[in-house]
């Protein structure tokens, strides 16, 4: 899968990209993550990319033709199936569209920055704006690197057998029951014994009993 990221500031990525598992999809293949500066399109003698917002609104608005001309350069040279603009009034972000967009081949996420984006960008490139929760970034960068995480750690081949992302919370709409290693006594807590058991069939259910509790202590709203 290939995901482009359209930013300001592609050095926001520099660690996410080269670390963990980000780092190890891209190496095996399964993930290439390229950046681009939305200032290399700049009309602007001074590389502007923003500029005042009309009417009375305080603050600074992404200009349409940089981001304009990114997209189509894009699309020029293959064909998207979402285009993404990252954006806190966009759909908040959960797992179910985690798993959607890892069945895909191409995306490109855009970071917004000051106070938005020229609205005819949204209108005539975007295809999904996602929001990474209620509250309001700086960026959509940090936003674009959950996204773009979330989805590579999905992609077949990129997590070991012993990592699988089938099992994490949310992928049966339950938290994950809690989970133990070695020492089997420490500083006086033991591991509960079933997990020693040695029976399967008694560590799934305590397994799933355990995530059936947990989701309705602390999110009720999962289960309704
Ligand atoms: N940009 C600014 N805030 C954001 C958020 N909460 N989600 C996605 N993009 C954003």
């Amino acid at each position: 899968m290939r995901i482009d990221i359209l930013t300001i500031f592609p050095d926001m990525f520099s660690g996410f990209l080269s670390d963990s598992i980000v780092k190890r999809a891209q190496e095996k293949g399964k993930a290439e993550i390229v950046l681009h500066n939305i200032r290399d399109f700049s009309t602007d003698k001074f590389k502007r990319v923003d500029d005042y917002s009309y009417g009375h609104g305080a603050g600074m608005v992404m200009k349409a033709e940089p981001v304009a001309r990114w997209i189509e350069h894009l699309q020029s040279e293959r064909d998207y199936d979402e285009i993404i603009f990252m954006s806190p009034d966009g759909k908040v972000f959960q797992q179910n569209i985690a798993n959607h967009l890892s069945t895909m081949e191409n995306i490109i996420l855009l970071c917004g920055h000051y106070k938005g984006v020229d609205e005819r960008i949204r209108e005539k490139y975007i295809t999904m704006e996602l929001s990474i929760g209620d509250y309001v970034l700086s960026g959509g960068e940090l936003a674009a690197a959950v996204v773009t995480d979330a989805i590579v750690r999905l992609l077949p081949g990129v997590l070991g057998n012993e990592s699988s992302a089938l099992t994490d919370s949310f992928q049966n709409g339950l938290l994950s029951a809690p989970v133990y290693t070695r020492p089997y006594e420490w500083r006086g807590m033991k591991v509960p014994d079933i997990l020693l058991s040695g029976n399967e069939k008694l560590i799934d259910e305590w397994n799933a009993e355990q995530a059936l509790r947990r989701t309705r202590e602390r999110r009720p709203d999962l289960l309704d």
